[in-house]
């Protein structure tokens, strides 16, 4: 492992923890607390990791942070009315149900019910709308720590080729949206590969910047990555594994091993884009409680 062309998201989302932690503190002696409120229905084991790591970043920056469990077999309607009721708690600024929901459950329905203002996940139609329009309000965490991660290593997206693979509501469409924005840090031209593409590697190879967002371990191998790429695996699958205590390993959607001597700077899974979703997910929580503050 070279590690030096790897990109460290860990130490960039500390120190982004740092700075909302230090927000929170300024703010508290204004008598304010940002809120943030997570409702996880059901029992799906890695939801559950991850809402109890966004609680745990919370109380650690200060904020205010809350777990609604609602149980597998809730039902649309509770559900919803879940969303209404702290839409209209004025302590939680921010709100996300953690996806994915259980079978049966609309997910589309709720993050409609969901107040616009305190969409700290970015995925209500109004603001992927605004993030169409190039007038992004609240954006997705997750691509949002990409952009934050290549501007700072100095990876300037304008004029160069983004590839980036899948194109899902969390992930693969957003960070197509924020990479061709006319803005500054992005301005690149975007191909977006999906599970429809004929022959993906002939576009993965074109890339200058490459972001692989499909949910398929090591789907990216070297041959696939042009010399001096920059390559971010937004990849989070557990694979089984009998040599490990808990039966799994987490692996990206890049083959770190061939693709790290092809590439300039490189994302490991774990410790690249993933730390850097929950920090962003607290800044857009000291946005939403800025907005409120602020009256808009
Ligand atoms: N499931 C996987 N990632 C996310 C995320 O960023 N937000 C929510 N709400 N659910 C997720």
């Amino acid at each position: 492992m070279n590690g030096d062309k790897n990109i460290d998201g860990k130490a960039v989302a500390a120190a982004l923890r740092q700075e909302v932690a230090d927000e929170v503190a300024k703010r508290a002696k204004e008598g304010r607390q940002p809120g943030l409120a997570l409702i996880l229905v059901g029992d799906d084991p890695a939801s559950k990791v991850y809402v109890n790591m966004k609680k745990k970043a919370c109380e650690e920056t200060g904020m205010r942070s809350l777990i609604e469990r609602m149980p597998a077999d809730t039902t649309q309607d509770d559900l919803l009315a879940k969303v209404r009721e702290i839409n209209a708690d004025d302590r939680y600024n921010g709100l996300l149900v953690q996806s994915p929901l259980p079978k049966g459950l609309d997910e589309d329905e709720v993050v409609r019910a969901i107040d616009p203002m305190k969409d700290v996940d970015g995925f209500h139609p109004m603001n992927m709308g605004l993030l169409a329009l190039n007038q992004p309000k609240f954006v997705p965490c997750t691509p949002l720590g990409v952009m934050e991660l290549l501007e700072r290593y100095g990876v300037n997206p304008q004029g160069k080729h983004a590839v980036v693979l899948g194109r899902s509501h969390l992930v693969g469409t957003p960070m197509a949206m924020l990479l061709m924005r006319k803005a500054k840090g992005a301005n690149a031209t975007v191909t977006l590969c999906h599970s429809r593409t004929v022959d993906i590697a002939e576009h993965t190879r074109k890339a200058d910047i490459l972001i692989a967002a499909i949910g398929q371990p090591e789907f990216v191998h070297g041959d696939m990555v042009k010399e001096g790429a920059v390559v971010i695996d937004v990849g989070m699958n557990r694979v089984e594994d009998a040599t490990k205590k808990r039966g799994y390993r987490l692996t990206g959607d890049v083959l770190y091993e061939e693709v790290e001597p092809r590439a300039s700077l490189i994302t490991p899974v774990p410790g690249g884009v993933g730390p850097m979703t929950v920090a962003l997910l607290l800044k857009n929580t000291l946005y939403a409680e800025q907005l409120a503050w602020e009256g808009r």
